[in-house]
């Protein structure tokens, strides 16, 4: 038997696991092995973060040869070939003018780091006013400050008072009574975009707003598909006011919803003609 006593889990009933703890202690390809073993398929791919499958030889390959011939390199005024040609690829693969890569260890500091860039972007061009960052009700960011803060959902955000300061929410699509049966994008719902101008716009003034963040298809206050032309209409009011938007892509990106980014999912997600 395991001493479950010191690990806090994440996210977890930490009481109730502790009582009857579920351990998975393999995975190969779909299935995971728990520690009975029995063999459970794996439906979500880990937290949507192993859609290669488990244990991918290429995979496996590739990590044992790295750690051998070097585990690791100062990032700070060093640097190591593989970081820039991880860059290069990303590029290839990353909607056109999206050119500039800045890694970080996981979610919640890729989007801490955006809210950050964001700021300073606008600071560094002479246009300090912009501080406000504006996220949506139900939508999740990670766990970083800023994530919780532009994140809009009560339990993650309760505990640690007013989170940083000038944030708003915009009001979430989620409408099941009338969208409930959709095929593929909801219909209703695009009007609720126009609120970001109509309401957030108007009563911080849009000269104060430096990114709008959200998520093309949010997923953990359950998987709310955004309505056909939403997406669209928040990019266009950015553009007119010169608002960063921001698309976090932790659990879109990467080929999960047909097309490398879902902002360029051909599901209908897409936000800009290829070619702009
Ligand atoms: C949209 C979104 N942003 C950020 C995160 C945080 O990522 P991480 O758990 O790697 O910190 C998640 C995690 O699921 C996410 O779904």
């Amino acid at each position: 038997m395991i001493n479950t006593e010191h690990f806090w889990m994440p996210f977890s009933a930490n009481r109730q696991f502790k009582q009857k703890p579920r351990l998975l202690v393999a995975a190969k390809g779909m299935y995971y092995t728990s520690d009975d073993g029995r063999q459970i398929l794996d439906g979500t791919a880990g937290l949507w973060c192993v859609n290669a499958g488990h244990g991918h030889p290429k995979i496996v390959e590739a990590i044992q040869q790295q750690a051998a011939q070097m585990d690791y390199a100062p990032p700070f005024q060093m640097g190591h070939p593989k970081a820039f040609e991880a860059a290069t690829a990303l590029v290839d693969v990353a909607p056109k003018g999206l050119n500039r890569v800045f890694f970080a260890n996981d979610g919640s500091e890729a989007v801490d780091t955006a809210l950050k860039i964001a700021l300073a972007y606008h600071r560094v061009r002479g246009d300090s006013m912009r501080h406000r960052l504006i996220g949506r009700e139900r939508g999740y960011h990670g766990v970083g400050f800023g994530g919780i803060s532009v994140g809009g959902i009560a339990g993650n955000r309760k505990h640690y008072g007013p989170g940083i300061a000038g944030v708003d929410h915009l009001r979430h699509t989620l409408d099941i009574g009338k969208n409930a049966f959709s095929r593929g994008l909801p219909a209703h719902g695009t009007e609720i975009a126009d609120e970001f101008e109509q309401r957030l716009l108007a009563l911080h003034d849009p000269s104060t707003v430096a990114a709008l963040i959200v998520e093309p298809v949010q997923g953990s206050a359950g998987v709310v598909i955004p309505p056909q032309g939403y997406l669209q209409k928040l990019r266009a009011t950015c553009d007119k006011y010169g608002i960063l938007l921001i698309f976090d892509e932790v659990i879109t990106g990467f080929g999960r919803l047909g097309a490398s980014f879902g902002a360029e999912s051909p599901t209908g997600l897409r936000c800009r003609d290829s070619d702009d």
